[in-house]
């Protein structure tokens, strides 16, 4: 079994001029929190990604996109490429991010294709899932109803050692953005059943290996709880990782394990 290093992730959606992004890292980098097996990184906007690469250079910050296309180049006006992203020091990519698949229309086909794109271009794939507040009130069944389809379309035809390195966020739609986030045990039951789901379709060793962090209105009041939850490998964090005094707070939160 490989260890599950904690792992939180700042998603800056589009927000942060380059001053502003340079700035953060600045003051970040002074609060970085200590313990070393606690893995990093940043999701700047694509036109901010060199500048942000270039300021966290020789520490343990890794950058993250928010986003990319499937193919390594073609006629798709305003997309980008994984190759283009790599060639930029990115490490991790958020696929399938409910604001995408809101937003965007991207369909659960398309961050397979993506997630399989993302592999090849050796970057690692976070791939976000979760119900929206009408799935949710239609009780706990629903919702795992609707973790199993996101999660069995997305990772059709990957093979197990892939799988052992991704990182799923299990976001409840419901709690992004909102300030209402899920209590822990509904984070912890949405969590159990996706390690689960894993065991069911790859294997035992896979469903230990990979890192599922929560997502949606993660504070640095409510990070200690929702971040000491055993199936809870770290966090994505959306408004709480604009201020990079409450983003090291979070990161302080994860308990060393
Ligand atoms: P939030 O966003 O922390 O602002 O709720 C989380 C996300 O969208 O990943």
């Amino acid at each position: 079994m490989n260890l599950r290093h904690p792992f939180v992730v700042a998603n800056w959606k589009m927000h942060k001029t380059r001053a502003e992004a340079l700035s953060f890292v600045h003051e970040f980098k002074q609060a970085l929190p200590a313990p070393p097996a606690l893995e990093i990184a940043i999701a700047p906007s694509f036109p901010l990604l060199e500048s942000v690469a270039q300021a966290l250079e020789g520490s343990r910050i890794k950058l993250v996109a928010q986003n990319m296309h499937f193919a390594k180049e073609g006629a798709f006006t305003g997309e980008v490429s994984p190759n283009l992203l790599y060639e930029l020091g990115v490490t991790y990519v958020i696929l399938g991010h409910s604001e995408r698949r809101g937003h965007f229309r991207e369909t659960d086909g398309l961050i397979n294709q993506k997630i399989h794109a993302a592999f090849e271009f050796d970057l690692v794939p976070i791939l976000c899932v979760g119900e929206t507040l009408e799935e949710r009130q239609r009780g706990q069944k629903e919702t795992e109803r609707v973790l199993e389809r996101q999660l069995s379309s997305d990772l059709k035809d990957l093979i197990p050692s892939s799988v052992d390195s991704l990182v799923i966020a299990y976001e409840p739609v419901w709690a992004i953005g909102t300030g209402v986030h899920a209590s822990p045990a509904d984070a912890e039951a949405g969590a159990a059943f996706i390690r689960r789901s894993i065991a069911r379709w790859f294997n035992e060793i896979t469903a230990s290996s990979v890192r599922i962090l929560y997502g949606g209105s993660v504070k640095p009041d409510n990070a200690p709880e929702l971040l000491a939850l055993p199936n809870i490998d770290g966090a994505l964090v959306g408004g709480a990782s604009l201020d990079p005094k409450a983003f090291a707070e979070i990161a302080q939160a994860v308990p060393n394990r």
